[in-house]
């Protein structure tokens, strides 16, 4: 069987490629985590062909160590941890690393470049989208005759609706297993491509009528101006963009404020700048694919009801509550 790496395999967005690279027979996968110890990395250890590597994305002895020996390397920076600066440069030394390595197919999960779509204009820049367009747009650009280098390009998750938010193009993670499958098996059609990624294309108007239509219950859109939202929104006030990395998160001046960055986010989701995605070449690659916002929420169960998505955020909340815990029972 070939062996994978993944890195940012304990993510929302990994989680489904390793169950699909576990539960296809044909791979192994060689997951990247700091914490061996926590409980999403237990439960996919649990899982058959399936082991964990302890490393750092932003350390690159760990790199060498993690891209030693495997054939294939599924990777997701995660940019909301690295910020906008290390997640550049280690997005282009695990590239680097990996050819090092003599990892023969590539797969990096890349972002819409805002900026770059938006004729450069800096009021569509922000940190954690751009810094994965740069790094897709230079491994591209690269002959793919010693290691083949594909790109999964994903826009906001389906799932985030259960986390408080999410718009146009959405993406069901579940999916993104079956995607990255497809790329290490079809590399004739895979190598040099960019594959943009969606579920559904919907409107917050839209996502109120398919909720209500499935749940039976009562939804609005209400326009809210962007800075009021902003303000209203931000963890606490002027947060950095990568708060839910805890206080030893790398910070300088190229770290913008949550505002800074989803104030940009919103605008370039909201003004229509991404590319359209090829739903007939999705039906294609992945014809089980889910296909609409409604099957999502019926499959899924949504009900409007919040809980965590994304890792970085959970781990995040259990600091703070065993923190909670820990004051409650000294003050009683
Ligand atoms: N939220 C969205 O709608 C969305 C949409 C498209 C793309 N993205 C992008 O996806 C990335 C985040 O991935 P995710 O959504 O899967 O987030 P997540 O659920 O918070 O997971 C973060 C992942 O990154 C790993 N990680 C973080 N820092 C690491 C480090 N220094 N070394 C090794 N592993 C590290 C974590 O592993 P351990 O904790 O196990 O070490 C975990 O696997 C971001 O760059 C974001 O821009 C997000």
């Amino acid at each position: 069987m070939r062996e994978v790496l993944v890195i940012g395999g304990t993510g929302a967005q990994g989680l489904p490629v390793v169950k699909a690279l576990s539960q296809s027979g044909r791979y192994t996968a060689r997951v990247l985590t700091r914490n061996l110890g926590s409980k999403r990395a237990r439960e996919i250890s649990k899982l058959s062909n399936v082991t964990l590597i302890q490393g750092s994305q932003d350390n690159q002895k760990d790199l060498h160590k993690a891209f030693k020996g495997v054939w294939g390397a599924w990777v997701n920076t995660d940019g909301f941890t690295l910020g906008e600066k290390n997640e550049l440069f280690y997005g282009i030394r695990a590239y680097e690393i990996a050819r090092h390595e003599g990892v023969q197919h590539y797969i990096y999960a890349g972002t819409d470049y805002a900026v770059k779509d938006a004729d450069w204009d800096a009021n569509f820049h922000w940190g954690h989208n751009d810094a994965k367009g740069r790094v897709a747009d230079l491994i591209l650009s690269h002959k793919h005759d010693g290691m083949k280098v594909s790109v999964l390009t994903t826009g906001p998750y389906m799932d985030m609706l259960f986390d408080e938010r999410g718009k146009i193009p959405l993406i069901a993670v579940e999916d993104v297993g079956a995607y990255s499958l497809w790329m290490f098996e079809n590399p004739s059609e895979s190598t040099g491509l960019q594959l943009k990624v969606a579920t559904d294309a919907v409107t917050f108007e839209e996502i109120a009528g398919v909720f209500t239509k499935v749940t039976g219950k009562k939804a609005v859109h209400e326009y809210v101006p962007l800075e009021q939202y902003l303000l209203a929104a931000e963890p606490y006030p002027d947060a950095p963009a990568n708060w839910a990395a805890g206080p030893d998160a790398p910070r300088d001046e190229s770290t913008m404020t949550w505002r800074e960055n989803f104030g940009p986010w919103w605008r370039y989701w909201g003004e229509g700048f991404c590319e359209n995605r090829d739903f007939a070449l999705l039906d294609r690659i992945h014809p089980k694919r889910i296909k609409s916002l409604e099957e999502w929420m019926r499959l899924v169960g949504y009900n409007g009801q919040a809980k965590p998505v994304l890792k970085g955020a959970e781990d995040l909340r259990a600091v703070q509550q065993a923190i909670e815990k820990a004051s409650t029972a000294h003050m009683s």
